[in-house]
């Protein structure tokens, strides 16, 4: 969700800003901006739409300089326009901002500077971040100190990073709940939102925290703290692992396809160095810490938004069934806003792919008012949940580009279950229980790959269902996190309607939307649910739904009553949802390309949601 980048420099600031923003793009946009420092002058070009729009303008003119910023926005105050991209300016066309997050008092903070004669021209927020600034720039020569006490006048959360004309040479970002982070290269540095913006440039990176001002130029940085007035503050070069190289295509016509065939390493990966075969158990390096407390807990919330809130369906029943520990999976933005008693021996369990989702962060932030110990599944290093947090463990799955999380979500699914497995070891678990676990768990990679040999045949299914208009996706106990998973795939990739549920849900109300043109995706493995599956299929086959059902390898059954039959390889129940991802997210992938949608970037939605 939005996207900033700045750089200072040697080199022509524009082919970098540019490059940086065609990077952020996954992230999610309606319209992207840059500004330029020139010799005489800031030039500034935006577009409404995608960010070749805006390479197209700023070819048509001569752009040059070796200080700027760029933006590209998700709309959240003002309709997606030219006239309300960023970067926005002051009235005197001397400072320009561009910004992520909301300034919550924006609209009090503008009639105050609509009283002392500013000039508003958009709708945003984010223009009163500029107007402030000139303001205080009056008084105070010294941008950064001007900078300094118009941030103490904002509320909400923001990143933001700043340019002007008297200070070429300069840039100057602050972070305050919205991720920022900076590259440090020879005679260059680099201020983004996103760590794929930096890659071409330096792995070498600092991930600024909350309340640090930084002043960059050529020849280096100064971190400051704005909120607290601490002055100068040291902060650790980190470096990253991701190779640049890792956010492009390599031949896939899309990020989404790249990614649902990268699972079977993104698997093996999540559990690298992490089974102990001959102990039947599983090592987090992160959580040594805390074993003890760990050894205590007398119950686990799990949450998260969208996918990653789904795969806690998977992971409550498996801390259930192997530790014995009650869990329960709660939607993140829901669990922020209890305010329910103290609860010192139980844990938060936040799970985010991007670690910026701002619902997710809330809950832990509400996590900690209570006591509990909090620990993050994260797959961005760095992110703010994973500083946040007590402890974390990472994904390891590399970058995610696709807006659709696929990839993240089976190593979501996994590594909650391996941390219910080193739960259940702690408490009582036999070693040979733990061994046939981590038997099957190592299997999972070679298991992926073959379900991926039929993405073909999905293919020639999502033409087969091309037109239709709705669906159910259904299935129950750990499965029931993979049909709203499937839902929100096919929802948020073909646009087409689909409502997830659990099928014994079905006979309550739902059944009466059956008819010949209204199609079922049932998860109906051989297991200790399949018996109430199969029934539950053949109502909706006795009301002429059709019925694609997903089921284990061997299982010749359901080909007697489903219409179509999608097989994944036989597992242990609780991992099933792994497997069972897999055809979903090619299904709905297929299906969005037979529609014409635009699949890695789909319509209103952003890759990272960083607002409530
Ligand atoms: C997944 O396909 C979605 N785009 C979305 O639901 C996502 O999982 C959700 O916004 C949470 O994001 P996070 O994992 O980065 O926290």
């Amino acid at each position: 969700m939005c996207g900033i980048i700045g750089y200072v420099g040697k080199r022509q600031a524009l082919p970098i800003v540019l490059e940086g923003l065609t990077r952020m793009e996954y992230r999610g946009y309606d319209s992207g901006g840059v500004a330029i420092v020139g010799a005489e002058t800031i030039q500034c070009i935006k577009a409404k739409g995608k960010v070749a729009l805006l390479k197209e303008k700023c070819r048509l003119e001569t752009i040059e300089g070796a200080v700027g910023i760029g933006h590209t926005r998700w709309a959240t105050h003002g309709e997606p326009s030219e006239r309300n991209a960023h970067p926005h300016k002051d009235c005197s066309g001397d400072i320009f901002v561009a910004h992520n997050g909301i300034i919550e008092n924006y609209q009090a903070l503008k009639e105050k500077l609509v009283r002392k004669g500013h000039k508003f021209v958009s709708e945003t927020d984010t223009e009163i971040i500029a107007h402030t600034i000139e303001e205080y720039a009056k008084t105070e020569k010294d941008l950064s100190t001007a900078i300094r006490l118009a941030l103490k006048d904002f509320h909400g959360a923001f990143g933001i990073v700043v340019l002007s004309k008297k200070h070429p040479g300069t840039l100057i970002a602050a972070r305050f709940g919205s991720p920022l982070i900076l590259g440090i290269g020879k005679d260059e540095n680099i201020i983004a939102s996103d760590a794929t913006a930096i890659l071409p440039l330096t792995n070498r990176v600092i991930y600024l925290n909350d309340g640090d001002m930084v002043v960059l130029s050529e020849n280096g940085f100064e971190i400051t703290d704005f909120k607290n007035g601490n002055g100068r503050q040291e902060r650790k070069t980190t470096t990253i692992e991701w190779k640049s190289g890792s956010a492009e295509l390599g031949g896939f016509p899309h990020f989404m396809l790249k990614e649902i065939f990268e699972q079977p390493q993104a698997l093996r990966d999540t559990m690298r160095g992490r089974l102990l075969p001959d102990e039947g158990t599983v090592k987090f390096g992160g959580l040594k810490p805390f074993e003890e407390r760990l050894r205590s807990l007398d119950s686990i919330t799990l949450v998260g938004m969208g996918t990653a809130g789904f795969t806690c369906l998977a992971g409550e029943y498996a801390i259930e069934e192997l530790a014995g520990i009650p869990a329960r999976r709660e939607v993140a933005s829901e669990f922020a806003f209890r305010r329910s008693a103290p609860c010192k021996q139980g844990c938060l369990i936040a799970v985010s792919q991007s670690g910026e989702t701002a619902d997710t962060l809330n809950a832990i932030r509400e996590a900690k008012r209570r006591g509990m110990l909090t620990l993050g599944i994260v797959n961005v290093t760095g992110s703010s949940i994973a500083r946040e947090v007590d402890a974390g463990i990472y994904n390891h799955v590399g970058p995610e580009t696709a807006v659709a999380s696929t990839k993240a979500s089976v190593s979501q699914v996994l590594l909650q279950e391996m941390f219910a497995l080193y739960l259940a070891r702690m408490r009582g678990l036999s070693k040979s229980e733990g061994q046939t676990i981590i038997k099957e768990m190592q299997k999972l990679p070679a298991y992926a790959e073959k379900i991926l040999t039929s993405a073909g045949s999905i293919k020639r299914l999502a033409k087969k269902y091309k037109a239709s208009r709705s669906f159910f996706c259904l299935g129950r106990k750990y499965n029931f996190s993979s049909a709203l998973e499937g839902a929100l795939k096919l929802k948020e990739c073909s646009y087409v309607h689909v409502e997830g549920g659990n099928i014994a849900e079905l006979k309550h109300g739902p059944i009466s939307l059956i008819d010949k043109n209204f199609p079922s995706i049932v998860i109906a493995p051989k297991d200790s649910m399949y018996e109430k599956n199969k029934s539950s299929i053949q109502e909706i086959k006795a009301r002429k739904g059709p019925v694609i059902a997903i089921t284990t390898e061997g299982n010749k059954e359901l080909e007697k009553i489903a219409d179509t039959v999608l097989y994944i390889p036989k597992t242990l129940e609780m991992l099933t949802p792994i497997l069972a991802f897999i055809p979903m997210q090619l299904f709905a992938y297929y299906l969005a390309v037979e529609r014409g949608n635009d699949v890695d970037k789909p319509r209103n939605l952003a890759k990272s949601v960083t607002v409530e």
